[in-house]
């Protein structure tokens, strides 16, 4: 008995599968993450993330001319301030780090578009992603407070030329907030790329050594998404999609695949995917101990956040990447 079929005929040789593949990647869709911080000529590294540092701003124009070289269209802002406190004065000052890296970058790299996480909990000395009473011994995470303090920095973030506003802190309400912020403030052409199914997720491990952001006491489960829900992160996203977004973000993404092709059922806007800081430091640990082939694990993850439906993804790989799949020609 012969087989009837044979998928394998498709599969015989480079040339072959290359004209049959129905995803491919390429360097159009990948977004790098940046640390800014206070100072110049410094370039800290990241003991829990090989390959990434802690920026001041001379160096992130460096950087960001690399990256724009590379052909990767656009970076996300992070920043670490001088000085931390309750209102996250950090966060929304005009002359807070991102603002000026924002600005640096924009007058040297104009093509490169550059993406601001707008979240408070680089810049509050609890840590957390909102406004708290510390009188109030819950410690609870006031909601609209927040949304006053979100609306304040997105609007200086636009100011200081910022292309897209990227809210990540899950606070209810938050794009409606920071689209009428903006646009009173003139920028409704200004869009937004919203994080809206964002998990409690142990994969920001990393993250939180690099941007200096850990929560100081609690953690994050009552503003997070519980790992468990899925149709939760539906509801998130119809929230967000009613109240202006323009882009929606699953994240983390390697173990929430399911939600992002969900996501991208759902609706009709681009579908960002991050992956995130313990993703890419598993990669990076087992890579250094020669236990896996880093480059061909790189672009198997990236194609299959693409195959899963994402349109855009932030990734600490995207320079690395970039190169590999310039090499691939
Ligand atoms: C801030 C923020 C976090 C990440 C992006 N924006 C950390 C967190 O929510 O604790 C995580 C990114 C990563 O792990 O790479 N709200
Ligand atoms: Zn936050």
């Amino acid at each position: 008995m012969f087989p009837t079929h044979r998928p394998r005929r498709l599969r015989s040789g480079a040339t072959m599968r290359r004209l049959v593949r129905e995803t491919v990647l390429t360097v159009n869709d990948l977004i790098y993450p940046l640390f800014a911080v206070p100072g110049a000529s410094i370039a800290q590294p990241v003991k829990s993330m090989p390959g990434v540092y802690q920026l001041s701003v001379d160096k992130i124009v460096e950087e960001a001319k690399a990256v724009y070289d590379l052909g990767i269209p656009a970076i996300i802002l992070f920043g670490i301030p001088e000085t931390k406190d309750l209102e996250a004065t950090g966060a929304w000052h005009d002359c807070g780090i991102v603002q000026k890296a924002a600005a640096a970058v924009k007058q040297a790299v104009p093509g490169l578009i550059v993406i601001a996480d707008t979240c408070l909990c680089e810049y509050t000395r609890h840590g957390h992603c909102g406004y708290l009473d510390v009188n109030d011994l819950s410690g609870r995470v006031l909601n609209d407070p927040t949304l006053a303090l979100l609306q304040k920095t997105a609007v200086s973030q636009a100011q200081a030329g910022v292309d897209i506003i990227a809210p990540s802190g899950m606070m209810d309400g938050f794009v409606q907030a920071i689209r009428a912020g903006l646009d009173d403030a003139g920028f409704a052409e200004t869009p937004i790329l919203s994080y809206a199914a964002k998990y409690a997720s142990a994969y920001y491990g990393p993250f939180r050594d690099a941007a200096d952001s850990a929560p100081q006491f609690g953690d994050r489960r009552t503003y997070q998404m519980d790992p468990g829900n899925a149709r939760e992160a539906l509801k998130e996203v119809e929230l967000d999609i009613a109240e202006g977004a323009d882009m929606l973000m699953v994240k983390p993404a390697l173990a929430y695949m399911d939600i992002i092709w969900q996501v991208k059922q759902a609706t009709r806007l681009p579908v960002a995917a991050y992956n995130v800081s313990g993703e890419y430091s598993m990669v990076k640990a087992a890579a250094l101990n020669g236990w896996i082939d880093e480059k061909q694990v790189v672009i198997e993850t990236l194609t299959s956040f693409k195959r899963a439906g994402a349109d855009l993804i932030l990734t600490y790989h995207a320079k690395e990447a970039a190169q590999w799949l310039a090499q691939a020609g």
